[in-house]
C-alpha cells in the first residue's frame, strides 16, 4: 500500500459564523475580530509548505447559511490553499452538512404551496458553487458520490441534504435511497489495493464531549451505518460537525478488521460555537502509512490548533483535545495485552550481562503501543517496571532508560 497524505478540513462555516475575516464574504471583520490576528489563512500555508498531500477533504459546513456568495468565497480560498500546498485540484473533496443547505430557499417549501421541490433546490446550492471535480458515479442527491483515484477511492456521502430552515430532521440523514447507493457503491468500487475513505459531516454514533449534553447530531442510520463499514473494505471515516476533534479505532464482531473514525475539529467558527472558545479551532493532516496484519489501516493524524498570536501550532493532549500531536491510529490490544508487550520491551532491553540500557524510541514500539496516548505510555512503562523492580527515567518521546535496582 502506497504511504498518502490528506489535509482535512471541516467546518469552516464561511460567512457570519466564521471566526477570521479569511473566511467571510468580502473579507468583513467577524464577530469578536481580534486586531492583528495572525492570518489563518496564510500561516495555515506557511506552516505546511513542503509537506505533499495527496488531497484535502472538507468535511460540510462548509458555509454558515447556505448561500451562493459563502459558496463562492469558501471554494475560492480552500482552492487557493490547495494551490498553494500543489494539492491537485481535483483532488479537493467536498462534503457538505446541515449549514450547507439554503434557509432561504428551503423556506419557500412551506410558502409556496408545499412545494417540497424547494427543499431539493436548497441543499443543491453547494453542488453549483462549491463543486467537486472529476467526481463519478454521482448519486441525485448532490454531492454525493466517488472519487476513484490510482491509489485510494473515496465515497462522499451528503448527510446534510434532509436539514431544512425549521430543523424539522434535526440529526444527519442519509435517508434509504442515499444507504442504498452508499451500499452499492462500496461494494463496486472499493479495493483491498487501495486505501477506502468515507467522508461525510455527521457523526455515526454519539460522542462523549466535555460538557454532557443532548446529543442531536448523530447520524439517524448511525448504526446501519457502522455496521455497513464494520463489513466493508472501508479504513478510515472521516466527519466533523461537532467541532471537537476525535479518533479512535475499533473492531466488533462480525467486522472484517478495525475501522477507525476520525472527527476532525472546527477550522474557523467563532468561540461560542467552541464551547465558548474553550475548545481551539483545528484543523489535521491524516496519514495513511501501511496496513497492520489484522488488515486494519495503521496511520496518524496530526492536528494543528489556532491562536491569534501565535498561527497553527501543533497541539498538546488536553481535555478538549484528546489527541497527541501525532496521534498514531489502527492498532488495538487490551491493557493486559500492553502490560505484557511493555514487560517483553523491558526485559529484552535488560538481559542478564546488562544493568542499565535504553528502551526503544517510540517509533520502534509494537504498533499496538504506538497508538496508544503519550500519557498512558507513561504510564504504562513505569507501572511495568515497578512490578519488575526496575528503575526507569525518562518519558517519550524523548529516551526512556532502565537499570536494574
Ligand atoms: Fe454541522
Amino acid at each position: 500500500m502506497k504511504e498518502l497524505t490528506f489535509l482535512v478540513f471541516s467546518d469552516i462555516h464561511y460567512g457570519k459564523d466564521a471566526d477570521s475575516s479569511d473566511f467571510t464574504v468580502d473579507a468583513v471583520p467577524p464577530k469578536g475580530h481580534i486586531k492583528n490576528a495572525v492570518s489563518k489563512k496564510q500561516n495555515l500555508v506557511g506552516t505546511l509548505t513542503g509537506k505533499q498531500f495527496n488531497g484535502l477533504f472538507v468535511l460540510g459546513d462548509i458555509t454558515s447559511v447556505g448561500a451562493p456568495a459563502e459558496f463562492v468565497g469558501c471554494s475560492k480560498v480552500v482552492h487557493e490553499i490547495a494551490n498553494q500546498l500543489k494539492i491537485n485540484r481535483n483532488n479537493v473533496m467536498f462534503s457538505y452538512g446541515n449549514h450547507d443547505v439554503n434557509w432561504h430557499i428551503s423556506k419557500l417549501a412551506d410558502l409556496e404551496e408545499k412545494d417540497s421541490l424547494y427543499l431539493n433546490v436548497a441543499a443543491s446550492t453547494g453542488a453549483i458553487f462549491c463543486k467537486n471535480q472529476d467526481f463519478c458515479d454521482a448519486h441525485d442527491i448532490p454531492g454525493t458520490g466517488v472519487f476513484i483515484r490510482e491509489d485510494f477511492v473515496v465515497f462522499v456521502a451528503n448527510s446534510g441534504y434532509y436539514s431544512t430552515h425549521n430543523q424539522e430532521y434535526s440529526h444527519g440523514k442519509l435517508g434509504p435511497e442515499q444507504l442504498a447507493w452508499l451500499r452499492g457503491a462500496i461494494d463496486k468500487h472499493s479495493s483491498a489495493s487501495k486505501w477506502n475513505i468515507l467522508v461525510l459531516h455527521h457523526h455515526p454514533f454519539n460522542y462523549p464531549y466535555p460538557t454532557a449534553v443532548e446529543d442531536i447530531s448523530c447520524l439517524t442510520e448511525g448504526a446501519e451505518l457502522v455496521d455497513l463499514i464494520g463489513q466493508s473494505k472501508i479504513d478510515i471515516v472521516c466527519h466533523g460537525h461537532r467541532h471537537h476533534a476525535k479518533l479512535h479505532t475499533a473492531w466488533q464482531t462480525g467486522w472484517v478488521y478495525p475501522k477507525t473514525f476520525f472527527c476532525a475539529g472546527s477550522l474557523a467558527v467563532t468561540a461560542e460555537q467552541r464551547d465558548n472558545g474553550e475548545i481551539p479551532n483545528t484543523f489535521h493532516t491524516l496519514t495513511l502509512e501501511k496496513r497492520t496484519k489484522t488488515g486494519a489501516a495503521f496511520g496518524n493524524v496530526t492536528t494543528y490548533q489556532y491562536g491569534s498570536g501565535d498561527g497553527w501550532a501543533q497541539v498538546r493532549k488536553s481535555r478538549v483535545i484528546p489527541l497527541d500531536p501525532v496521534q498514531k491510529f489502527g492498532s488495538l490490544a487490551t491493557s493486559i495485552e500492553m502490560q505484557s508487550l511493555a514487560q517483553k520491551i523491558v526485559q529484552s532491553a535488560l538481559p542478564a550481562a546488562v544493568t542499565r540500557a535504553l528502551l526503544p524510541s517510540l517509533d520502534l514500539l509494537p504498533e499496538e503501543l504506538q497508538c496508544v496516548s503519550l500519557s498512558d505510555l507513561n504510564k504504562l512503562f513505569p507501572e511495568v517496571c515497578k512490578k519488575m523492580g526496575v528503575m526507569l527515567t525518562g518519558k517519550y518521546p524523548d529516551e526512556v532508560l532502565v537499570h536494574k535496582i
